[in-house]
């Protein structure tokens, strides 16, 4: 059993008092959701405060946890009984909501990507380092338990040099009820920005953060997608070790297919509608779909609720299938964590703690806050993997391999 240093219930179980921290949350759309639900979960953080430009999200959040609610971001910065906020407004907005967070003494959790240009991330990085304050940049597979302990099995030796990574996923993200700002390149949408975080991130941390290169492609295929639906990249490591990453985010074939536990999303059936309806010019309600979604939404409650829907498979399709291999052997994720093909067989390592990456991200600030603990998925691990995924669309543009500038070692 490989036991978690994360998810195993930060806080608890030291004797002495709890220490909570108050949290505010910038953006109350659907991603933001989702990271309430392992908020609400966890013992620690108080949620006290939010910003949002829609009043029916502030009013909705003053219902359901008599928080203080502001119009804008840098309101919610000057709030003082603040200690930590996530940042999950629009991806444009990621740069300037950190900088003014950072500012005014908050820790700060931005979602992916964290900025749209390498030049915004470098200002977050240097407003979180000139504050003293941490920044995560959160949300993303590699925080998952199963790929963490993935990289202790490299890290601890046992199968030799990590000699290839290759991460497929195949998703109906395209075809998600989405709002302009998601499918616009231009700032920081679309299927790129928003999905290549999750396997750069995986696979920069199998092969130890140092990625040399990377030659890429985006492509669309569909005239009523105005933005890319599909990615590749090939990358080599600074020890030459090559890494191949597939997104195809059409939605016909699934990657969970091939993933006997993974479960199936309820939503599928709603997805291929939509796509049908774009292909065949039919209208289609995608705001008020994504609004239902949403902190205030329709479906609010029913996307809130007990700890157990913290609960996942342990399989993250945005990351897709992520198989490692070493000089002796491969690891791949299972049902109940790893499994491992050596020269004796093969083997199951089950691991431990919840397969949840926004419970492990509330636990790696929580740690880093209260235990000066280091935060692994800091603004420089955030700016190389964003560097990755620029470099594959300039890859694609220009037809050659792109070498990096701005990569960081992973942990060990
Ligand atoms: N939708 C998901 O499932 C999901 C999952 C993970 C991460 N994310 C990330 O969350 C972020 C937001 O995406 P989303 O899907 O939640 O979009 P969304 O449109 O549902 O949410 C954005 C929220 O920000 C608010 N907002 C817009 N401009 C603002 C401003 N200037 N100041 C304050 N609030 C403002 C909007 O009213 C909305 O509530 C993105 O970075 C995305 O990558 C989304």
């Amino acid at each position: 059993m490989i036991s978690e240093p994360v998810n195993t219930g930060a806080g608890e179980g030291n004797g002495s008092p709890l220490k909570k921290l108050n949290v505010g949350i910038a953006g109350l759309g659907a991603g933001a959701v989702q990271v309430i639900r392992a908020m609400e979960a966890a013992p620690y953080l108080d949620i006290v405060a939010a910003a949002d430009t829609r009043p029916q999200a502030l009013s909705a959040f003053r219902e359901r946890y008599e928080g203080r609610t502001y119009d804008n971001v840098e309101d919610l910065a000057k709030d003082p009984d603040v200690d930590v906020v996530w940042v999950s407004t629009p991806n444009i907005y990621h740069c300037e909501n950190t900088v003014a967070l950072a500012n005014n003494g908050k820790h700060v959790v931005v979602e992916k990507p964290m900025a749209v240009t390498i030049e915004e991330a470098e200002r977050m990085v240097e407003a979180a380092e000139r504050n003293g304050v941490n920044l995560l940049c959160g949300h993303t597979a590699s925080l998952m338990a199963g790929f963490r302990a993935m990289r202790r099995v490299i890290t601890s030796g046992r199968l030799g040099k990590v000699t290839a990574i290759n991460c497929w996923s195949y998703v109906d993200f395209m075809f998600r009820p989405r709002m302009p700002h998601e499918l616009d390149m231009e700032i920081g949408g679309a299927l790129p920005y928003n999905n290549g975080p999750h396997q750069f991130d995986v696979v920069r941390m199998m092969g130890g953060g140092m990625v040399r290169s990377v030659r890429g492609s985006v492509s669309r295929w569909m005239d009523a997608r105005t933005s890319p639906g599909y990615y590749v990249a090939y990358l080599e490591f600074e020890d030459d070790t090559p890494a191949t990453i597939v997104k195809n985010g059409y939605g016909y074939f699934m990657t969970t297919e091939l993933v006997p536990w993974a479960h199936d999303v309820p939503e599928r059936q709603r997805n291929r509608d939509l796509r049908k309806a774009l292909r065949n010019g039919i209208p289609y309600d995608e705001a008020s779909g994504k609004e239902a979604q949403r902190f205030g939404g329709s479906d609010t409650n029913t996307l809130l609720g007990p700890r157990e829907n913290v609960l996942r498979s342990g399989f993250q399709p945005d990351a897709g299938l992520v198989i490692v291999s070493c000089e002796a052997g491969d690891i791949r994720q299972s049902a109940n964590g790893l499994t491992i093909y050596d020269d004796d067989g093969q083997h199951e390592i089950p691991v431990e703690g919840v397969h949840d990456e926004r419970m492990a991200e509330l636990d790696e600030m929580y740690q880093a806050i209260t235990e000066g603990r280091p935060v692994h998925h800091d603004g420089r691990w955030g700016m190389a993997t964003l560097e990755c995924v620029l470099a594959m669309m300039e890859s694609g543009r220009e037809r050659r391999e792109i070498t990096l500038t701005h990569q960081c070692p992973a942990w060990e």
